[in-house]
């Protein structure tokens, strides 16, 4: 008989928030132990980041809750790359690490991730479009963002059947195209491409692909959200939710060394994958800290 599944509390010793730089991550995450990990690095962005403390409050008053100025675009590269590397060390052999960045930085960044995992270890990016707009006088002005995935070995763990990676296929398809019914009573059409005949079932959906717009950002034009926690570019939890169902399994470990406000260290608990976190930020470790406490996730805190 298998051994009973244990919740993320029972595992309650093995998910860790540090207060450190992701430089360290090797002090406290052994090596080839995450299935995992999503970077959310500075991107760049050449100004300091206020927090919002309570609210209604003012984010131009708020404190400092991290710096993104660089002295060059290669001091930024070379930074990131040695976290880079931790980070791959870090991974499993199906392991995935999943960099988020933006126009600012992520050509460059995805040469220096070529080298660090090899180009044939890259498996496609996101465009993630959080909904907030864009504004810019001289040129389409950026709406989107990028998340680069890597996988450390050639086989990585891709749940791509998860509801979370599906969306409805339309109704005139489903209208036109799925007009058989299986011995289950299941909706399907087949589709023969050269030799092969693919059978897409309606009730599975269809793969949602790499451009991702129903996610809106915490700042988007959507009524304020009780996840909000006032950190600067807290990312929105059914993000995390869908790239933690995407590339781990329950039980795995999943990596967040730019946690911020916790973001994924949440995700990774409510979906009973353990979490190891760390962020050089005080306010970062006390926003992660409160929201998992707020959970009831127990965690270790170095
Ligand atoms: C874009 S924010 C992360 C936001 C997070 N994903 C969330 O949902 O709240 C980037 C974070 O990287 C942290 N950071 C900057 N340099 C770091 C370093 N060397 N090691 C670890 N964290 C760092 C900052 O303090 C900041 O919290």
């Amino acid at each position: 008989m298998s051994a009973p599944r244990r919740s993320a509390k029972a595992r309650a010793t093995s998910n860790v928030l540090a207060r450190a730089d992701a430089r360290d991550l090797g002090t406290f995450v052994a090596a080839g132990s995450a299935d995992l990990a999503y970077l959310d690095p500075p991107f760049k962005v050449e100004k300091a980041f206020k927090a919002r403390l309570t609210r209604g409050a003012t984010r131009a008053r708020g404190p400092v809750a991290y710096d993104d100025t660089w002295p060059s675009l290669d001091a930024y590269l070379a930074w990131l790359e040695e976290r880079v590397a931790v980070v791959r060390d870090a991974l499993s052999p199906r392991g995935t690490m999943w960099l988020h960045l933006d126009q600012r930085a992520v050509h460059e960044a995805k040469v220096v991730c070529d080298r660090v995992f090899g180009a044939r270890h890259f498996r496609g990016e996101v465009v993630w479009v959080p909904g907030n707009g864009s504004k810019s006088r001289s040129g389409p002005g950026t709406s989107h963002q990028t998340i680069l995935l890597y996988a450390r070995g050639d086989e990585p763990i891709w749940n791509g059947k998860d509801p979370a990676l599906r969306a409805p296929f339309a109704a005139t398809s489903l209208e036109f195209h799925f007009k058989n019914v299986d011995a289950d009573g299941r909706r399907y059409r087949d589709r023969v491409v050269g030799e092969r005949t693919y059978r897409y079932y309606a009730d599975e959906g269809r793969a949602l692909g790499s451009v991702w717009t129903d996610c809106p950002s915490m700042a988007a034009n959507t009524p304020l959200r009780a996840e909000t926690t006032g950190y600067p570019t807290q990312k929105p939890l059914k993000l995390l939710d869908r790239i933690v169902r995407a590339t781990s399994e329950v039980g795995s470990l999943v990596l967040d060394p730019f946690c911020g406000s916790g973001t994924t260290l949440v995700a990774a608990a409510t979906t009973d994958r353990r979490f190891a976190g760390c962020d050089v930020g005080e306010l970062a470790i006390r926003t992660t800290r409160a929201r998992l406490d707020a959970s009831g996730v127990s965690y270790r805190s170095l």
